[in-house]
């Protein structure tokens, strides 16, 4: 079912104090003022998942994973496994981001059974595809993600993916402040949603939650979520000041 999300993926930062200081001054700062027809995800280091997860239920927000091992379980030093995730209670799982694939090699095909995995465990995946600068200013954006919606997708039953989210993030805007305006979020949502509608139907893909990544921020997310197919945002920078995190929540 499309819902309306903003899921802040912290990356590899904050120590354990601040972590948790992060956490509560979220919690806070939602007491102080949420819309209720949108879910907060919080995706903290897989370190601070029970810490998260314990905060979250006491405030109606979900936590979630910023990576998983593709394997059950077993000697894979290191890894992360769903069944792990899952048991710390959390729902989400940031699979496919940019950073996995440019520093760690992940492909499409390994994100796929990433994704297996994750819905094995009743983890809602967030998988994350979108072009490099050379990629668009080449004019081959809209290829390239299709591309990366089929290989790791067009697997999945109509089923399993209903459980999916989508984020496009253009690898030229994460991390650069430079983010993507409103009417190029919005032309690679709808097309994004065209590719969805042509392996699983129309029903299922204008079911599917569609978020924004790459700069989205207090001061620009309400023009980037007013976009038709702009579901709500998966946020780096931005979510690790609650009060910045929260402004981007009330942003609809
Ligand atoms: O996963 C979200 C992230 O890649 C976006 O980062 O810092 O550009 O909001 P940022």
């Amino acid at each position: 079912m499309k819902k309306k999300i903003v899921a802040g993926n912290w990356k590899m930062n904050k120590t354990f104090k601040e972590a948790e200081d992060l956490l509560f001054g979220i919690a806070d700062a939602l007491i102080s003022g949420r819309p209720d027809d949108v879910e907060v995800v919080v995706c903290p280091p897989a370190l601070y998942l029970e810490l998260a997860t314990d905060v979250a239920t006491e405030h109606d927000f979900s936590c979630g994973a910023q990576n998983l091992s593709e394997h059950e379980a077993g000697a894979y030093t290191g890894e992360i496994s769903a069944a792990m995730i899952r048991s710390t209670g959390a729902a989400y799982v940031i699979l496919g981001h940019s950073e996995r694939r440019t520093y760690y090699g992940e492909h499409d095909q390994l994100i796929g059974k990433k994704i297996l995995q994750a819905l094995r465990h009743e983890l809602i995946p967030i998988y994350c595809c979108g072009e490099v600068l050379e990629e668009r200013e080449a004019g081959r954006h809209f290829q390239v993600v299709e591309k990366q919606i089929s290989d790791a997708l067009s697997g999945l039953d109509a089923d399993a993916f209903s459980k999916v989210v989508i984020a496009y993030e253009p690898v030229w805007a994460i991390g650069t402040g430079r983010t993507a305006s409103p009417e190029q979020a919005q032309e690679m949502h709808a097309f994004i949603r065209k590719v969805l509608a042509s392996h699983f139907g129309e029903h299922a893909a204008n079911d599917t939650t569609i978020l924004y990544g790459g700069s989205c921020n207090a001061a620009n997310a309400r023009e980037l979520f007013a976009n038709p197919d702009v579901d709500g945002g998966l946020i780096g920078g931005a979510s690790l000041k609650a009060e910045d995190f929260v402004k981007i929540v009330n942003s609809f």
